[in-house]
């Protein structure tokens, strides 16, 4: 097996007034390239913390995580974004777009930190491909949530990611924009053999992954095939 992500005794702690409070105890499990793979669990189990770790985006208090062939454990902050902006896309429950920019210009700046050229170009193509073609100099305050969402997983896609992140991907949007933004990700998955991790609540939507991971306070309570990919 081609390992793409390794999570190996993967635990963080908060210190509080009150004393060390656990949100991730002890988490471990290995993806192939090219899995899908979801995240369920309770409000609070610690799936943002986990997938924030796997991507980089924090440190965990112990146990490591190897992305793309390379440990993350031991590296500053400038060089976990640099792993990020090669390898790794992420979509963040709440989008995080920035204001100040237009969609397009939302979509470029993964590219334009990689130095790429004919960014524009190819970040129009991928604003069309998730249906926004006709927003491409809207901002995002005058952009719906379920606009914002494509527009954040444009970005996730610009840099070619080898593994995607996404937080509740389907979570703030309607049915039938969920509906879509789920299709994109399963396709991109398919035509790239880009990795899929998703944290999320609709047991639908997990089952159409190959593995489920469920979380419960901090730790893994069950690891499954999920029956429906098995099928496909
Ligand atoms: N920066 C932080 N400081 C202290 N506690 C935190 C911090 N971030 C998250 N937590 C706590 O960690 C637990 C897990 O949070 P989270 O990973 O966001 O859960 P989930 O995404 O499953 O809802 C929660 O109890 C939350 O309050
Ligand atoms: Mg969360």
């Amino acid at each position: 097996m081609s390992s793409i992500l390794k999570v190996t005794n993967l635990s963080k702690s908060y210190s509080s007034a009150t004393g060390s409070l656990t949100v991730l105890d002890d988490v471990s499990f290995d993806l192939a390239k090219g899995e899908t793979f979801s995240i369920v669990g309770p409000s609070g189990s610690g799936k943002t913390t986990l997938l924030g770790l796997c991507a980089g985006l924090d440190r965990a208090s112990s146990g490591s995580v190897e992305v793309c062939g390379i440990k993350l454990d031991a590296l500053d902050e400038d060089d976990r974004a640099r792993v990020r902006n090669q390898h790794i896309g992420f979509i963040f429950q709440n989008f995080q777009l920035l204001p100040t920019l237009t969609a397009l210009e939302n979509v470029m700046v993964p590219l334009e930190l990689r130095g790429e050229k004919g960014i524009a170009a190819k970040s129009i193509e991928l604003l069309e491909r998730v249906g926004l073609g006709s927003r491409l100099h809207h901002y995002p305050t005058q952009l719906s949530g379920g606009e914002q969402q494509r527009v954040a997983l444009a970005r996730a896609f610009s840099n070619d990611p080898e593994i995607l992140f996404a937080d509740e991907p389907t979570g703030n949007l309607d049915e039938e924009t969920g509906i879509k933004v789920e299709e994109l990700l399963f396709q991109i998955n398919k035509e790239q053999g880009t990795t899929l991790v998703l944290v999320t609540h609709n047991m639908e939507l997990a089952r159409k992954t190959g593995r489920i991971l469920r979380l419960k306070g901090g730790k893994v309570i069950e690891l499954t095939e999920s029956a429906l990919a098995a099928q496909a």
